[in-house]
């Protein structure tokens, strides 16, 4: 691993090059790279670097996320087929025809979606500014994509606004967690707080102490007094907490269902490899990019 870990560090430099991570990925890629974080984290800070080039630890969207707002850096995936399952749950044709449905309305789009998704829509989200973005708009009508949970999270927050959502919008990791499977750990724990990711469905939504985006849940467990931590989200998030704060306990309720295999599928091997050769670079037509950036910038901007 040593080895590995030398190789990557030596062509970094070699190529001016950076690692960035999102916290769904397996502990030891978030280990030795440069940059972790949750998916604005990762759009802000891959715009600021100087490197040339950016190796992009996450799925599809996310690389494609950096491409388009650094079209003078090489973003390199190293595992360019691993794609977001709710991205996938929306095409471009479905935006078109609830714009053609509502047309006073405005369209908020998760960044959890394609390139070609994007560009049809107005402004984009994370779950970390969701409510703030909505806020934001002065239109009193919300076609809000892809995911519908994020969504039912967001309209209840902001009861002034009517939204619009498309039925097969979500994350299957996130809406497939049982209640049950909650309920069960909770008894076991039962002074351990339960933290949930809004894109969980709704009962599990309704037993969370605290709700809220990755950095939201790490940020509160660690200015928590509590000891023990329920984490309904992905576990890669609750792996690299357990490592930072071993004087907490934090508890998964169920580790397979929690699991985002297209999050797991880079190895270190995997980034050397991409250094090495550098492939699995994002390529994105200019037309594209022209359209699709619109909304993250007008996000950034906020
Ligand atoms: P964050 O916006 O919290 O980084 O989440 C990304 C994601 O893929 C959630 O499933
Ligand atoms: Fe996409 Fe869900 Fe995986 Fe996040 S956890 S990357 S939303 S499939």
């Amino acid at each position: 691993m040593d080895n590995i870990i030398n190789k990557i560090n030596r062509l970094k430099r070699e190529k001016n090059a950076i690692i960035l991570a999102h916290y769904y990925q397996p502990l030891e890629i978030q280990l030795l790279a440069d940059i972790v974080g949750d998916s604005l984290e990762l759009a802000r800070k891959s715009k600021n670097t100087d490197a040339d080039v950016l190796v992009f630890c996450g799925v599809s969207f996310m690389g494609e996320s950096a491409a388009l707002l650094c079209p003078d850096k090489k973003v390199l995936l190293p595992a360019p087929n691993a794609g977001c399952a709710m991205a996938d749950t929306i095409t471009p044709n479905d935006i078109k025809e609830l714009k053609e449905a509502n047309p006073e309305s405005a369209v908020v789009c998760y960044i959890n979606s394609t390139a070609e998704t994007k560009a049809q829509c107005d402004i984009c989200c994370t779950s970390s500014n969701a409510v703030k973005i909505v806020k934001s708009i002065k239109e009193k009508s919300i076609i809000f994509v892809p995911d519908k949970n994020l969504g039912a999270y967001v309209a209840k927050q902001v009861p002034e606004k009517e939204f619009i959502f498309h039925p097969n919008g979500r994350c299957p990791i996130h809406d497939e967690l049982r209640a049950d499977s909650v309920i069960k750990v909770k008894e076991q724990h039962p002074d351990a707080k339960v933290l949930v990711h809004p894109e969980c469905g709704e009962k599990v939504c309704d037993m969370a102490d605290f709700l809220g985006s990755t950095s939201q849940i790490i940020d509160f467990c660690q200015n928590s007094r509590n000891e023990e931590f329920i984490i309904c989200t992905e576990i890669g998030v609750t792996e690299r907490m357990a490592a930072s704060m071993p004087d907490k306990k934090f508890i998964i309720p169920d580790r397979n269902q929690l699991f985002c295999a297209n999050m797991k599928a880079i190895t270190p091997q995997m980034v050397l490899n991409t250094l090495e050769n550098m492939r699995g670079e994002v390529i994105i037509s200019e037309d594209l990019r022209k359209a699709a950036i619109k909304p993250i910038e007008r996000m950034l901007a906020l």
